[in-house]
C-alpha cells in the first residue's frame, strides 16, 4: 500500500507516474504522541523551514536503496547527500555521486519504504551520527512524500516501481559488447577499432564517439574533416554490424554563427541569471549556456535537434554533463582573480599556496554556481539549486520525448550520467567517471540492485575504468562481471592506457570473455523485458529469493541474474578463486578457457571455488532453466532459436523465454513456455533445443 504525504509546497518533479491523491500533512499531525496514526510507521517528522525526518532502527535493520550511491547494497552506516554530482574521483569517503535516487527501504521487523520526491539537497544520515538513527534532512520542507508497506522489500520495490512507472526499453543491439574511448577522433580511428575486433574474431555490437567528433565540442555538429561523409561513414560500419553512438553534452557554446546558440538565444531557451541575461558556464567547448530544460519548448527544440543525427543514420546517443557539470561560472572566476589580486603583494606563506590551490580547485562544480543560474517552470523563476537533482533527468526526457514524437515505434539507445528517479523511464545510465580500481569494480557490483530498485535497468559502469590506467587483470575480472550487466561498455579516458581488447597479451581471453556475454543475450535480454513489464529486478541481493536463510541476507559480493541464475564475480587482484555461499544446491557452471564449460552441482553451504582470469562461474537455481546460445560476433548474427538448455532438475522445471524483433516498441513479442518433465531422480540437464 502506498500513501503520498504532502508537505508545504512541492515541486512538481514527474518521478511518479501514477496518479496519487495526497494527504497535506499539518503541523497538528506532527505533534501528534503517536507518529503512527499519521504514517502507519513510528516515523518522526519536524517540518518548519526545513525538513527532519527520524526513525529509530532496530540492530538488525537493513536499509536498501538509494539506486546510484557509494557504498554497499546495505546502506547503513553512512551519509549520503543526494546532490548529483560530477567527481571523477569517487573513493569510498565521498557522499554524492552523478545520481539522485531517493528512495530506501528499511527492511527489518518493520518493513517499509520511502520515497522523497524532493528536487534539491537531500541528506541521508542511515545510521553515521548515530547508528541506530535513520535521519532524512532537507533544506526546504516542500515535498512529497511517499510511505509503501507491504509484505517484503522486494514486494514494496515491486510497488515502487509500478508507481513510477515502466523502464526504459533499449533495442537489442544494446545489450551486445561497446567500445568507447574518449580519444577516437577521426573516422580512421573508430574504423581501426571495428577493424581490430573483427580480425580478432571479437564480438562487438557499438562503438561510441566522444566529444572529438564535434566541430569545437559543438552539440549536433559533426567536424566534416575528421568525419568526411558522415552518412556513408554510419552506413558502411551499420554494414559491418556496428552502430555509433555520440555523446551529446548539456552546454552548447556559445559562438557567432553556430544555429544551435543563435536559436537558443533568441528564443529564450537557455537558464538565465537574476538579472534575465543568459547564465554562462564553462564546459569542454569553453564558454556554454545551458539550455533550460525545465521550460517545455526548449525540452522540444533541443530534443528536436537529435534528429539531425538521427537522420544521418544514428541510432544511439549518450548525454553528458548534465549534472551539470560547471568547469568555471564567469562570476566564479571573478571572485577567485579578485583573491588572487588581493594576496599578490603578500609574503607567500604556505598557508596562501594552499589558498591559491584550493581557489584554483574549487572553481570547478562550485555549489555556489548553482544559486546564479534560475530556471522558467511555466512562468515562474526557480533557482538552479533548489531544483538541481532534475537536470540530467529532463535533459534526457527532452531526448526521449522527442524520440517518441518523431517515431513511436522505434527504440533509440539513450542513457545518461546525471539522473533522477523518472528518468528511467526515458533512459538509462552509466554510472560515470569511476577509475582502474578494484574497490571500483565492487562497487559496480554492489551498485546494480540498488538501481534496479529505482527503476534503472539499462544500466552499467565504465568496465575498465575511466580513469587511470587498467591492469590486464582487471580488465578481465571488470568483463567477466560485466557480461552480466544490461550495458555492457569498454571506457577510458583520453590518456590512459588503451584499454581495447585487442591492446592486451592473449586477446582470445578476451574474445572467450565476451564470446560468453553473447551466448547469454538472449536469456539477459529476455530477463530484461520481463522486469521492465512486470516492475522487476533484474539483479537482486540474495534475501529477496531467499528471505528465510540468514546468511544470505549479509551477502553483498553474489547477486541473483533474472530468475534462475546467481552470479559471485571475482574482484580482487591475484585472487585464484573465490569464497562463495549457496543458499540452496546449484547447478554450478564455470566457463573455461580451453573447454565450453564444467558442470557439477554443488550443495548448499560454503564452498571455495576457483577461477582463473578470463573463466566465469554462473550458478543455476534448482529446477530453473538457463537457455544458452551460440557464441557470435554480434547481435544482428546471433541464433536466437537454437540453445543449450542447461538445468539441474529434481522436480518439473519451466521458463518463460521471451523474444522479439528487438527494435519494435511497444515490446509485444512472443513468451514461450519451455518446460521440462519431473525426473525419476535428481539430474542435470544438458540438451539442445530449437523453438519453432
Ligand atoms: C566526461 C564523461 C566521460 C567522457 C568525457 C569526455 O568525463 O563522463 O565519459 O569521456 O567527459 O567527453
Amino acid at each position: 500500500m502506498i500513501t503520498k504525504y504532502c508537505f508545504g509546497t512541492p515541486f512538481e518533479t514527474e518521478a511518479v507516474a501514477m496518479k496519487l491523491n495526497s494527504t497535506t500533512v499539518t503541523s497538528s499531525d506532527l505533534t501528534k504522541e503517536d507518529s503512527k496514526d499519521v504514517f502507519s510507521f513510528p516515523i518522526s517528522i519536524k517540518s518548519d523551514h526545513n525538513f527532519f525526518l527520524e526513525y529509530d532502527m532496530a540492530k538488525d535493520d537493513i536499509v536498501y536503496g538509494l539506486g546510484e550511491a557509494n557504498r554497499g547494497i546495505n546502506k547503513r552506516g553512512y551519509q549520503y547527500i543526494s546532490y548529483c554530482t560530477d567527481d571523477p574521483n569517487h573513493t569510498e569517503n565521498k557522499f554524492s555521486l552523478y545520481g539522485a535516487h531517493n528512495f530506501i527501504i528499511i527492511d527489518g521487523d518493520q518493513c517499509f519504504g520511502l520515497f522523497f520526491d524532493y528536487p534539491g539537497k537531500l541528506t541521508f544520515d542511515i545510521g553515521y551520527s548515530s547508528y541506530s538513527k535513520l535521519r532524512v534532512v532537507a533544506e526546504e520542507a516542500n515535498l512529497y512524500l511517499y510511505v509503501i508497506s507491504g509484505a517484503s522489500s522486494y514486494d514494496i520495490i515491486k510497488q515502487f516501481r509500478e508507481m513510477i512507472g515502466e523502464s526504459y526499453l533499449p533495442p537489442l543491439w544494446a545489450f551486445g559488447y561497446q567500445q568507447s574511448r574518449w580519444g577516437y577522433k577521426t573516422a580512421s580511428d573508430i574504423r581501426t577499432v571495428a577493424d581490430e575486433y573483427q580480425k580478432h574474431g571479437i564480438g562487438l555490437d557499438a562503438i561510441y564517439m566522444d566529444i572529438d567528433y564535434m566541430e569545437q565540442y559543438k552539440d549536433f555538429t559533426v567536424d566534416e574533416e575528421k568525419f568526411p561523409n558522415f552518412t556513408e561513414f554510419v552506413a558502411e560500419m551499420k554494414n559491418r554490424n556496428i552502430h555509433l553512438v555520440p555523446i551529446i553534452d548539456a552546454g552548447v557554446k556559445i559562438e557567432d554563427g553556430y544555429s544551435v546558440y543563435e536559436e537558443g538565444v533568441a528564443n529564450n531557451y537557455f537558464c538565465k541569471r537574476e538579472d534575465g541575461t543568459d547564465f554562462i558556464a564553462g564546459v569542454w567547448p569553453g564558454d556554454t549556456h545551458f539550455p533550460d530544460f525545465f521550460k517545455k519548448d526548449a525540452r522540444e527544440w533541443f530534443g528536436n535537434k537529435y534528429q539531425t543525427l538521427l537522420e544521418k543514420g544514428i541510432d544511439g546517443f549518450w548525454n553528458d554533463m548534465n549534472e551539470p557539470a560547471i568547469f568555471y561560472s564567469k562570476e566564479g572566476l571573478d571572485e577567485a582573480y579578485e583573491e588572487v589580486k588581493k594576496m599578490e603583494n603578500k609574503e607567500l606563506y604556505l598557508s596562501n599556496i594552499f589558498h591559491l590551490k584550493y581557489l584554483m580547485d574549487s572553481l570547478q562544480n562550485k555549489e555556489d554556481d548553482h544559486k546564479r543560474f534560475y530556471h522558467d517552470v511555466e512562468g515562474k523563476k526557480v533557482r538552479h539549486d533548489k531544483v538541481h537533482n532534475l537536470y540530467g533527468y529532463y535533459m534526457t526526457r527532452a531526448a526521449g520525448e522527442a524520440f517518441h514524437n518523431l517515431n513511436e515505434s522505434k527504440r533509440i539507445l539513450l542513457f545518461s550520467r546525471s539522473s533522477y528517479i523518472g528518468m528511467h523511464r526515458y533512459g538509462g545510465i552509466w554510472t560515470g567517471d569511476n577509475h582502474s580500481w578494484w574497490s571500483h569494480l565492487l562497487l559496480n557490483i554492489k551498485m546494480m540492485p540498488s538501481l534496479n530498485m529505482c527503476g534503472f535497468l539499462y544500466s552499467g559502469a565504465d568496465l575498465g575504468g575511466f580513469g587511470g590506467d587498467v591492469t590486464r587483470d582487471l580488465m578481465l575480472r571488470w568483463l567477466a562481471f560485466g557480461i552480466f550487466t544490461p550495458l555492457m561498455r569498454n571506457h577510458s579516458a583520453i590518456g590512459t592506457r588503451n584499454q581495447e581488447c585487442y591492446e592486451f597479451e592473449s586477446a582470445e581471453e578476451f574474445k572467450h570473455l565476451i564470446g560468453i556475454r553473447y551466448r547469454l543475450i538472449p536469456y539477459l535480454y529476455s530477463e530484461f523485458v520481463k522486469a521492465v513489464k512486470k516492475n522487476d529486478m533484474l539483479f537482486r541481493p540474495l534475501a529477496f529469493d531467499y528471505p528465510n536463510d540468514p546468511l544470505s541476507r549479509h551477502i553483498e559480493d553474489q547477486l541473483m541474474l533474472g530468475e534462475g541464475l546467481m552470479i559471485a564475480p571475482v574482484y580482487t587482484q591475484n585472487a585464484t578463486g573465490r569464497y562463495i555461499y549457496l543458499p540452496e544446491d546449484m547447478l554450478y557452471l564455470k566457463f573455461t578457457k580451453d573447454s565450453d564449460f564444467s558442470m557439477e552441482v554443488l550443495t548448499k553451504g560454503h564452498h571455495y571455488i576457483e577461477v582463473d582470469l578470463s573463466e566465469v562461474p554462473l550458478f543455476v537455481k534448482q529446477n530453473h532453466i538457463l537457455p544458452l546460445a551460440k557464441e557470435a560476433e554480434n547481435t544482428a548474427t546471433l541464433d536466437r532459436k537454437n540453445f543449450t538448455i542447461l538445468c539441474y532438475l529434481t522436480k518439473e522445471a519451466s521458463y518463460e523465454f521471451y523474444e522479439d524483433d528487438g527494435i519494435t516498441l511497444p515490446a509485444n513479442g512472443t513468451t514461450n513456455i519451455l518446460t521440462i518433465d519431473c525426473p525419476n531422480a535428481a539430474q542435470i540437464v544438458n540438451s539442445e533445443f530449437q523453438f519453432a
